[in-house]
Order: C-alpha cells, then sequence, then structure tokens
C-alpha cells in the first residue's frame, strides 16, 4: 500500500465505524456484529499508530462510547469509568496472569475475584447519605448522561441504601441489562403494536434507558448488578473487590451469585470454563469472565495503563455472531413434512465452529427479515442451538437489488403440494409418507439413539436405502439381508464414484453389513415408551410417550385409543390427544404398526395399566374431556347426577330436559348429530368398562395399602413401571421422590441421590428379589 491507500483506508474506516457506533449508541439498532466492529477497530488502530499524520480528529479509536446525547443532563464523572483489556485465548489469560504476578513481586498465587461480564451497559449510581441522588450512563467515561429518573423503575435498585450508618457520598458501580425472558416478552409486545423489535436484549437495555418518558422504562423490567467502585466519601474502602461486594448485599444492592475468589491462572481457567458450561441455562446474557486481583493493596500497586487497569482482564466467550453472505436459499422437508427455509452461507468462523448453514426458520421470518441471496448477513450460534439468520446488513445489499424470496408452491423432493393452513406458521408438504425426503427423516427418527436405537445406521445409509427403495417404511429394516445393504454400498458407491480398490478387485468388506444387522435385530424389543417415541407421532415426544406407557401400559390398549381417555391423563392436553388419536386413526400407520409386530418388533415392559386409572375413568371427566363446546366438568357432573352415563349420552334423543342452559344443550345436540360421534361414545363407554375389569382392585384395599415405595436405578428383571404396577395392584402407592414418608426404598443398579437419601432418613431398603419376597408374603 502506498502512502495514499493509508491515508484513504483510515478515513474510510473512521467514517463507517462512526456510522455504525451512531446506530449502535444513538439507535440503539446495531448493524453489524460486535465482533466484526472491533476486527475493524482495531485495523485503525494499527493504521493510526503507524502513519498517525493521517488520523483525523474524530476518529472512533479517540473515544471509548459515545458522546452524550443532548436530550439528557450530562454528569461528569467524580471517577472515570474506564474500560476493561480483553483477553481470548489461553496465552492472554497465562500473560495477564504473568503481568499481575511480576507487578506485585508475588511468589505465590495471586488471589483473584472472578465474577461473570455482563452484556448490559455500565452505569454509576450516586448514594449520598444512602440516598440515590444521581445515576449516570458511562457515556465516553467521562461524561454521561443523566438518567436518573429511569434508573429510579428499577424495581431491585434501592432508592435508599439498607444501612444506619451510610458513606457520605458512595458511587456504586454496576451494569444495567434485561433478562432474556423480559427481552422475549417484550419483543413480543412490540411485534403485537407493529413496533420495532430489538436484536438482543442489551440493545432492548439500552433503548428502554434512553427513554425521555420514564413510564415506557417501567414496563421493560430492566435489572441491575453491582460490580464496582467509583467516589467513596465517609466510610473506610473495603480491603478486597470480595468484600466490596458482600458489603453492598448488606446494604440492598443486588450483587450476581457466580462471583468466586479464585486462586493463579488455574483458577482463572477452571472459572472460565465453569460459567462457559453455565451460560446457556442463565437467565441473562453474559459475554465472558472479568478476573480482578482481590486484593485492594494488589489493585492499588497495580494500578492503570491508559484507559485499563492492569489489575483486571476481561476474559471474552468466542463471539456467536459474525458477517457473512448468502449464497443460496434452500428447503429442508421435516419428519411430519415441516419445509423449513435453509440459507446456505459462505463458511464463517462463529460460536466456535464453521457455519455453512442457517436456519430461517419459516416463511414469515423470511419475509420480516427479508433475506435474500448474495445478502450480508449477521448469523448466530449460541451454544448448541442451531445457528440462525438474525439480520441482513440492507447497506450491504447488491444492486441491482436481488429478488425477494418466495417459498416454492412444491415440494422441491417429491413435487407435492407445499400447503399451510390458517393461523399455522409452517408450510409442510401434503406429501405425507409419498415424499421421500419425509421417509427418510421417519426413518432418521425411528432408528434413533433414544427411539430404537439402531446402531450404525446413519444418514448416508438412510439416504441411500429409500432412494434405492430397499425401505419404504421402516418395518423394511427388519427385513434388510446381507445381500440387500452390500447391493445399496455398491450402487452408493458407484454413483458417489468412490468404490474402493479392494472391490473394484472383487474383495467385500461385509463386517459392517454384519454388524448393522445385527444391531438392527437387536433393537426389536425396546422398552414401551421408547417404541412410543419412535413411532414419530406430531406432538409426542419422550415424556408424553413415558406417560402413555406408564398409564395404559400396553401397546395393543395405546393403539386403539380415543382422544376422550387420553385427554384425562396427565400433561396431555387436547392438541396432543387429538394428534395421538388421529395417527391411529389413519389406517396406513396401522398398517405400519402391523408391519412392525409382524417382523417381531415388540416392546419389552408391558403391564397392565396403572391402578390410577382408575380415577380417571370417572364418567365425570370423562363426559368433559370429550370435546363437546360448553360441556364443562360441572356441566357433566350435573347430568350425571341425572344418571345420565355415557351409554345414556349415547342415546339421548333430546337434550333440553336436564337443566341446562340453552347454549349447552345446543351444543350438545350439535355436536351429537354428527355422524360417528354416538359411536364414539359407545365405544368409550365400553372401553372404560373394560378397563376397570382389567384394572387391579381398588387401590385402597390392598394389603400394602398405606404404604409409599420409591423406585430407582435399574432393576434386574423387572421394568419400573412393571414394578409399579405390582406394588400398585397391592394397594401400594409409587411416589417419585424420597422423604420421611417413605417406607420402602426399592434399588437397582446405579441407584444414586435416592439411595444415599433413603439412607439417610433409615428407610428400608430393598431390591428386586426383596420386593418380590414382599410382594409374594402380603
Ligand atoms: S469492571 C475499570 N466488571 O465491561 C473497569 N465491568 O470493558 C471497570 N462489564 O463498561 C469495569 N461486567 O460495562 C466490570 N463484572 C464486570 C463487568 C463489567 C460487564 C462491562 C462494563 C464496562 C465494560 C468494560
Amino acid at each position: 500500500m502506498t502512502e495514499v491507500d493509508y491515508k484513504a483506508r483510515i478515513e474510510s474506516l473512521s467514517a463507517e465505524l462512526n456510522k455504525h457506533l451512531h446506530a449502535y449508541h444513538v439507535e440503539d439498532a446495531p448493524t453489524i456484529p460486535d465482533a466484526e466492529y472491533d476486527k475493524l477497530f482495531v485495523e485503525l488502530q494499527k493504521l493510526e499508530e503507524a502513519h498517525p499524520q493521517f488520523a483525523l480528529p474524530d476518529s472512533p479509536t479517540k473515544r471509548v462510547g459515545a458522546a452524550p446525547l443532548p436530550q439528557f443532563d450530562q454528569v461528569t464523572h467524580t471517577v472515570p469509568m474506564l474500560s476493561l483489556n480483553n483477553g481470548f485465548t489461553d496465552e492472554d489469560i497465562e500473560n495477564f496472569d504473568r503481568r499481575v504476578r511480576e507487578g506485585l513481586d508475588a511468589v505465590a498465587a495471586v488471589e483473584y475475584a472472578a465474577e461473570v461480564k455482563y452484556d448490559g451497559l455500565a452505569i454509576n449510581l450516586r448514594y449520598e447519605n444512602g440516598l440515590l441522588v444521581q445515576a449516570a450512563t458511562r457515556g465516553d467515561g467521562y461524561t454521561g448522561e443523566d438518567v436518573t429518573a429511569n434508573i429510579r423503575t428499577i424495581r431491585t435498585i434501592p432508592l435508599r441504601l439498607l444501612t444506619a450508618t451510610p458513606p457520605a457520598v458512595l458511587d456504586v458501580r454496576g451494569e444495567v441489562l434485561m433478562f432474556k425472558s423480559d427481552f422475549e416478552a417484550m419483543n413480543a409486545r412490540q411485534r403485537e403494536a407493529g413496533q420495532k423489535e430489538f436484536v438482543n436484549p442489551r440493545n432492548a437495555a439500552a433503548g428502554s434507558l434512553r427513554q425521555l418518558d420514564s413510564r415506557i422504562t417501567a414496563s421493560r423490567n430492566l435489572s441491575f448488578f453491582a460490580y464496582g467502585v467509583g467516589a467513596l466519601e465517609g466510610a473506610e474502602m473495603p480491603l478486597s473487590h470480595s468484600a466490596l461486594l458482600d458489603w453492598y448485599r448488606t446494604m440492598g444492592l443486588p450483587v450476581a451469585k457466580e462471583g468466586a475468589v479464585v486462586r493463579g491462572y488455574d483458577g482463572l481457567m477452571a472459572y472460565y470454563k465453569q460459567i462457559g458450561e453455565a451460560r446457556p441455562t442463565m437467565p441473562y446474557e453474559i459475554d465472558g469472565v472479568v478476573y480482578k486481583a482481590n486484593l485492594l493493596q494488589d489493585q492499588r500497586t497495580l494500578g492503570f495503563v491508559s484507559r485499563a487497569p492492569r489489575f483486571a482482564l476481561a476474559h471474552k466467550f468466542p463471539a456467536e455472531e459474525a458477517l457473512t453472505t448468502v449464497l443460496a436459499i434452500e428447503v429442508q422437508v421435516g419428519r411430519t413434512g415441516a419445509i423449513t427455509p435453509v440459507a446456505r452461507l459462505a463458511s464463517v468462523f462463529v460460536g466456535g465452529v464453521n457455519v455453512t448453514n442457517a436456519t430461517l426458520h419459516n416463511e414469515d421470518e423470511v419475509r420480516r427479515k427479508d433475506v435474500r441471496i448474495g445478502d450480508t448477513v449477521i448469523v448466530r450460534r449460541a451454544g448448541d442451538v442451531i445457528p440462525e439468520v438474525l439480520s441482513v446488513v440492507l447497506e450491504r445489499r447488491l444492486s441491482p437489488e436481488p429478488e425477494a424470496y418466495v417459498l416454492p408452491k412444491t415440494c422441491p423432493v417429491c413435487g407435492s403440494h407445499v400447503v399451510r393452513e390458517e393461523g399455522e406458521a409452517i408450510a409442510r408438504c401434503s406429501g405425507g409418507l409419498f415424499c421421500s425426503a419425509q421417509r427418510k427423516e421417519a426413518i432418521r427418527h425411528f432408528a434413533g439413539r433414544r427411539m430404537m436405537d439402531i446402531e450404525g445406521l446413519g444418514d448416508r445409509y438412510i439416504d441411500n436405502l429409500v432412494e434405492h427403495g430397499q425401505v419404504q417404511r421402516v418395518a423394511d429394516l427388519y427385513a434388510l439381508k446381507l445381500e440387500d445393504l452390500l447391493e445399496m454400498k455398491r450402487l452408493a458407491d458407484e454413483r458417489e464414484g468412490t468404490t474402493p480398490e479392494t472391490v473394484a478387485q472383487g474383495k467385500i468388506a461385509t463386517k459392517w453389513a454384519d454388524n448393522l444387522l445385527e444391531a438392527i435385530a437387536a433393537s426389536k424389543n425396546p422398552p414401551l415408551e421408547r417404541m412410543l417415541f419412535a413411532l414419530g407421532i406430531r406432538h409426542v415426544g419422550e415424556s408424553t410417550a413415558k406417560t402413555l406407557a406408564e398409564w395404559l401400559g400396553r401397546f395393543d390398549l395405546i393403539r386403539r385409543v380415543p382422544a376422550a381417555l387420553l385427554r384425562v391423563l396427565p400433561d396431555i392436553g387436547g392438541i396432543v390427544a387429538e394428534s395421538i388419536a388421529d395417527f391411529f386413526a389413519e389406517p396406513k400407520n396401522q398398517e405400519a404398526i402391523d408391519a412392525l409386530l409382524a417382523a417381531g418388533v415388540a416392546p419389552a415392559g408391558e403391564h397392565p395399566p396403572s391402578a390410577k386409572l382408575r380415577e380417571k375413568l370417572d364418567t365425570v371427566k370423562l363426559m368433559a374431556a370429550l370435546g363437546i363446546p360448553k360441556l364443562t366438568e360441572p356441566r357433566s357432573k350435573q347430568l350425571v347426577e341425572q344418571e345420565v352415563t355415557l351409554e345414556v349420552l349415547a342415546h339421548l334423543p333430546v337434550f333440553t330436559v336436564f337443566g341446562l342452559p340453552a347454549g349447552v344443550a345446543e351444543a350438545l345436540e350439535t355436536w351429537m348429530a354428527e355422524p360417528g360421534h354416538r359411536e364414539q361414545l359407545i365405544a368409550l363407554d365400553q372401553l372404560r368398562k373394560d378397563l376397570l375389569a382389567q384394572l387391579p382392585e381398588q387401590a385402597a384395599e390392598g394389603p400394602l395399602t398405606g404404604k409409599t415405595f420409591v423406585l430407582t436405578g435399574t432393576l434386574p428383571n423387572l421394568s419400573r413401571d412393571q414394578a409399579g404396577a405390582m406394588i400398585e395392584a397391592q394397594g401400594g402407592k409409587v411416589s417419585g421422590s424420597v422423604s420421611k414418608k417413605t417406607h420402602y426404598l426399592v434399588a437397582g443398579a446405579d441407584a444414586g441421590s435416592k439411595l444415599a437419601k433413603a439412607q439417610e432418613l433409615e428407610v428400608t431398603i430393598l431390591d428386586e428379589a426383596g420386593l418380590l419376597a414382599l410382594l409374594e408374603a402380603s
């Protein structure tokens, strides 16, 4: 580069960074990710250092934050609010710790206060004689904005310190932020009101704090955590950072619970790891951790370099947002036909991995964000969450402008129509199992680790087996023979041009195929709940599958159970109940299940329905669960009290004679007039009677009545459901947790905390044999 080039680059960088700064600080609507900003900033800083003659007077390197806004009064900080140096790599931390030790002439490991780095905005709270008198933003570090009225709306900030002896002056430094849940709620409200949404909680917090009308700030639910001190008069400065925070706590100031005192480099790294793991589940966003020499004496000895303390360091997490370009927008077809638009991206390192695809969620989201092919976008990958496109950098859109994206009208895999039902965000391929994409996904789900657990049946094999027609539905997996697998592999290698040398020479590897066949055979007897989960019924996850298995016990019952009976089970609502009943009402699904059973698949651990079911088979409850509009539990009760059972109801010609409000009687009449509804009632009544006849006798009358059991660990022969059913059959109760009221703990292999707790409480502990003996004796 020539001198002229350097000058031009410095000017263009300054202009671009100033524009971003304005968007960020004044409009609370950032145009590029922080990491990208930092990169450009560092480039400018280096260029200015090497060529100071070209540095502009308004260079962004000459300020820490933004200039104060004219709308707010200015406040000069008594003690400037400086910034922290950043570290990213292990080496950065090693260097920091070394410099601290050298600066202190320390022989032993240094004591550090470690805390989280809040992703909010810095604030100074001035208390005079215990009263909050002023709150100011950091501004450029020396002068900030007076936001007292707005800060007063933050409920966790004390307006008066909780102490009889407050200092004359105390500047509490800390961070204002918005909890993730408050952010989601606020954006939902903005969306409803047709107003702009904020990109992240920090910008939402900043935007909320800068409201001229503090009633708006009050409605935004901001939070605050203290982490430092400015001016202090009329009290001794605490002798360590941890003592300062303890003092704050006693005065009612909010201090986060994550802080810790650690020693040396190892202590710092362990803290970083621990917080990194906790980060996804923390209620607010953090972008790293902060280390501070704990002792005030050490802090004073180390002092400051330019604008940052030498005694502290921010250890940042890898950036979760980055810039890249959209190469194409494609759609993926899921197991239930859901069509998800996906952006194919120029590979970018973000959140610790290289990302090449990011979800665009659904049609409305693509439209709202207006993502187009060729656009520069901000992608985000937080924790293990699927990467997503956050927003488009509109200034960088190509010209002429690429066309707005529209979702295809037909499925790109099978050509069936794409339909989007009213009120649904998701569009779906209408091809069902005719669509090979849906078939592949259904098989992938079926074979998954938490379902049938077929080891070695990877995505590529599934794709090939479906594409070569060897597997049409899941039951076909169990009919696969060695030749089928070898043929599949041969075709795939041929197509991909990856036929190994050895195969070309006539030597065919078969071990992998033998292993796969073995794994398929070994998957034939999964626990009932896993088999239910594997079927891929919409809305049936692991926990619903478990509820079904636990309460109903047998697959042949579950596959013919009506929605009303499902709806009375715990945690199964109307939508889930309908979805399960719809699935089993579909003849193709029943055929697929018959084929599975015929192939020798049989769930393990089946047992009679749980004794607890008796209470749920109450006529009033079932009647209210029929889904007849307006027929609530009290109304059903009114009917049952007049001897209207399910069976009677099924045959009633008129509904106006029971003293029901006209609307209810009318709703009943309409429902009963629908074809099939009376038959449904008769069937439900019959099933109810069958079940009652099968259920173990009334729990209250068994020999184990009044005894509470807890089951833990893996028993050698019985499943937990089976053991539970046996206990309940004799009147015992099974509970989920050990307490003083527990009579017996039945413990199998790998029993954990429940066993320890039972030992502590001196609860009688039984193994499987002990339980069987007890059941036998009683
Ligand atoms: S101490 C002398 N502690 O990071 C520096 N700052 O880059 C005093 N921040 O403006 C800052 N969490 O907004 C400190 N636990 C923490 C922090 C923290 C977040 C922010 C703060 C400051 C910036 C410094």
